[in-house]
């Protein structure tokens, strides 16, 4: 007698759709993190990647392509068992996304592929496009029937940006919840993959001495920078309309400060995370005529030095307008109004063409109400908790100690856990943690949609008044640390930008 085989499909397995299988980010990040998922035994056996192209080309071909693309950005060197397993899950397919008819035949092509795969019926697409195509594509998903007819789960990934203002996020967020529904939507942000990112709640909230002590009694101020000494690169079609604001303090930034500054959550579930962070975004302080003159300051590099070789002003890059006003720098200081934070000042800055390369969250503990150890000429160092996120990656803790001498000086302590690993950018190996998360769907380190209404809210009120002043741009060379009025921001209240 003939016994069927059973398919008993993993709970990660599916059919993975990658719509801009042939763009830059799928090269570069998602398939070397599919080939370190199948590295660590992470990815199920019934597993298939759906490449979608418009070129036309044999599936062959495509792996042999991925199979570079992985040799080069790979975190591990190839090894061809590990490719082999890999490249027997990729099948490619040649359809131009923007066809709404092609998508009913796309339809009928996966579900051949489930057919034969065993793959439980669930499905993640995955939009690795520019954002101008994000609608399209969820609209002929839609016509296509690809999201009805999921037997398993069924989610969608979005990159950033997520709309470009308030007006443009929500009508993009609407257009997805016709077809996904809230919890099937992962909205990336890089930033959350990365390493210390994620080790901001495991220091606040298992650490005694931290969390006893995160508040306005105890903290004087927090510094969150942000820095780069890249430029705008072949990047400036998108990034003329984007700016700092938009491209680094609308979606990194005002993350990390609601990780910093959140609740502890009533547990590690993704709402309960998700539910704090939101709170924090609804208690930043208004954004008022008043704030935006005293607390803001816009700049745009000039040309400069960087490590030693010269480099053109942001005007002078290629496709941006000579007379441009886009940002590429922002600093500002702001405050968190709730009982924690009320009276502490968060003082942010991010920008292009600066002086390092470096991502640093900066506790700056209040000194004591009194100081005994007082000698002429030698002020004692205030506590320092500083949060290394790149291309250093640890923790630093600064606190006074007594040195080894007759003299009885009192000399900081500098304690650091950090490792210098120089490559924590938005990584295949962030997208290791993201796409496993995916599929398991633990979306807390995407972005959930009030979230991003939030900070929009915020964003757009500042952007409003960037394009409403006249900044004198260019105002700071590339490779300084920025325009003079961003140290003078933090000078005035009696405080520096902190560097060790
Ligand atoms: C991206 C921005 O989101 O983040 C880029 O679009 C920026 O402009 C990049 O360079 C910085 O990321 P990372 O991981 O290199 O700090």
């Amino acid at each position: 007698m003939k016994t069927e085989s059973v398919c008993v499909p993993g709970k990660l397995s599916s059919v993975f759709i990658i719509f801009g299988a042939t763009g830059d980010l799928t090269r570069r990040k998602l398939m070397s993190a599919f080939y370190n998922l199948v590295s660590d035994s992470l990815l199920p056996d019934n597993f298939v990647i759906i490449a979608i192209g418009r070129r036309d080309k044999t599936t062959e071909q495509y792996r042999q392509e991925m199979l570079s693309a992985i040799t080069k950005y790979s975190r591990n060197p190839v090894d061809p068992k590990i490719w082999n397993k890999l490249s027997q899950m990729i099948t490619y397919y040649q359809f131009d996304f923007k066809d709404l008819d092609g998508y009913t035949e796309l339809a009928k092509h996966i579900q051949t592929i489930e057919k034969k795969s065993c793959t439980g019926g669930n499905r993640v697409f995955y939009l690795a496009v520019a954002p101008l195509y994000f609608e399209t594509i969820v609209k002929g998903i839609k016509k296509g029937g690809l999201s009805d007819t999921c037997s398993g789960f069924c989610r969608c990934v979005i990159e950033k940006p997520f709309g470009k203002d308030l007006q443009t996020a929500t009508q993009l967020n609407n257009s997805i919840l016709q077809v996904f529904p809230e919890k099937n939507i992962y909205r990336i942000d890089h930033y959350l993959g990365k390493d210390m990112i994620q080790n901001i709640m495991v220091l606040r909230f298992s650490n005694a001495v931290f969390e006893s002590i995160w508040d306005n009694k105890h903290i004087d101020n927090i510094q969150i920078s942000l820095t780069e000494e890249l430029g705008v690169g072949s990047r400036a079609n998108y990034y003329e309309q984007s700016g700092a604001m938009r491209d680094m303090f609308q979606n990194h930034i005002l993350q990390i400060l609601s990780l910093v500054a959140m609740e502890p959550p009533a547990n590690l579930q993704m709402e309960s995370i998700r539910n704090e962070k939101q709170k924090v975004l609804q208690s930043m302080e208004e954004i008022s005529p008043d704030f935006l003159q005293n607390n803001v300051v816009f700049g745009q590099y000039d040309e400069g030095e960087i490590k030693g070789n010269k480099v053109p002003a942001y005007r002078d890059e290629e496709n941006v307008n000579p007379a441009s006003r886009t940002e590429t720098f922002v600093a500002l200081k702001m405050h968190i109004n709730n009982f924690r934070w009320a009276g502490v000042p968060f003082y942010i800055r991010t920008g292009k063409r600066m002086g390092t390369t470096s991502g640093e969250i900066i506790v700056q503990f209040k000194d004591l109400p009194h100081t005994l150890y007082y000698k002429e000429n030698r002020v004692q160092q205030p506590n320092l908790l500083i949060l290394h996120i790149q291309p250093k990656v640890g923790v630093f803790f600064q606190f006074n100690t007594k040195d080894f001498t007759p003299h009885n000086d009192i000399v900081p302590a500098k304690m650091d856990t950090s490792s210098f690993i120089p490559d924590q950018g938005n990584t295949p190996e962030a997208y290791e943690r993201l796409i496993y998360d995916i599929l398991r769907g633990d979306a807390s380190l995407f972005s959930r949609w009030d979230e991003v209404e939030s900070a929009w809210s915020i964003a757009d009120r500042i952007i409003a008044y960037r394009e409403h002043i006249k900044a004198h741009f260019p105002n700071y060379k590339a490779g300084s640390m920025g325009p003079e009025r961003a140290t003078e921001l933090i000078e005035k209240d009696g405080r520096h930008w902190i560097k060790i």
